[in-house]
């Protein structure tokens, strides 16, 4: 038996993404996360590894797929010909209007839509390059992938986590199960059963935590976890207070919690 083929991947991941995550395939849980990954530093040193990488030239169309509060589409707005930043959270996408216009960019074009239900070739263009990162939200990962792949002219960028080890710690210390999406291996080999190879480069940050104190850790998982408890709450407040040193005006963590990302691309 040869399990990369005999195991049906579109859904295990279906499988794994319900147990841990169901909820955050609502429009309604991204909606009430937009003021939490517009202010957090979450992201900086992972989108300026992943940029790196991006190959994007002057002449061309993107497309960011679950693009979030504008991470990626404004350095990328910055690079390409033309952006069309697709979410499916109206709120995400009004901190991506605010920041474009604070950027002065102008070749943006903003699309609220659920990708799964969006129309490639109607309600959107083929693009040279397709970018999705961290945005396979979904128990459907097959659908999602197929349609990235057909909304590419040239190269399709998809990248997702590897490892959180610092989210992993969090969920001891409260004393609960870790609760995390399937990982990356699931996509690839999904993937690969639908015949594409892709390129894997994998994103490693060593910076990817850094809070403005103890409490506001606690303010950010509060807001992550929503049923905190009393005595979770004071079990993760000694957490960051032990796990956590103040340098240069931040909080991050004492040792090492390396994250990791993998981007994967394919050319079409
Ligand atoms: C983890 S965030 C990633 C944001 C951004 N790509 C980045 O890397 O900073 C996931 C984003 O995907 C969006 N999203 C989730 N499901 C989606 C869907 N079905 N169609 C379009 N966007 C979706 C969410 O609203 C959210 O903005």
């Amino acid at each position: 038996m040869n399990p990369f083929i005999s195991i049906d991947w579109s859904a295990a991941w279906r499988e794994a993404f319900l147990a841990h995550a169901p909820e955050n395939a609502t429009s309604e849980y991204w909606d009430k996360r937009a003021e939490l990954f517009q202010n957090q530093a979450r992201f900086d040193e992972y989108t300026r590894l992943i940029l790196r990488r991006l190959r994007v030239g002057g002449g061309q169309s993107v497309l960011d797929v679950g693009c979030g509060v504008g991470n990626l589409t404004l350095p990328l707005a910055q690079r390409a010909r033309t952006v069309t930043a697709l979410d499916v959270s109206e709120p995400m996408l009004a901190y991506l209007r605010k920041n474009a216009a604070e950027a002065g960019l102008k070749n943006i074009e903003i699309k609220q839509l659920d990708w799964l239900e969006a129309g490639i070739g109607s309600d959107v263009p083929v693009h040279d390059i397709v970018v999705c990162s961290c945005a396979v939200v979904t128990p459907e990962a097959q659908s999602m992938l197929v349609k990235l792949n057909e909304a590419a002219g040239r190269i399709v960028y998809l990248s997702w986590e590897i490892a959180h080890p610092f989210h992993a710690a969090v969920y001891r210390a409260l004393g609960r199960p870790y609760r995390s999406y399937p990982n990356y291996i699931y996509l690839y080999n999904l993937l690969y059963q639908l015949g594409i190879a892709a390129e894997v480069s994998v994103v490693k940050s060593r910076r990817q935590i850094q809070f403005e104190s103890p409490q506001a850790a606690l303010a950010h998982w509060r807001a992550r976890l929503r049923n905190l408890s009393p005595q979770e709450e004071k079990n993760l407040l000694e957490f960051f207070q032990k796990e956590l040193k103040q340098t240069a005006g931040v909080w991050i963590p004492r040792r090492p919690y390396p994250s990791s990302w993998a981007l994967m691309s394919w050319r079409k």
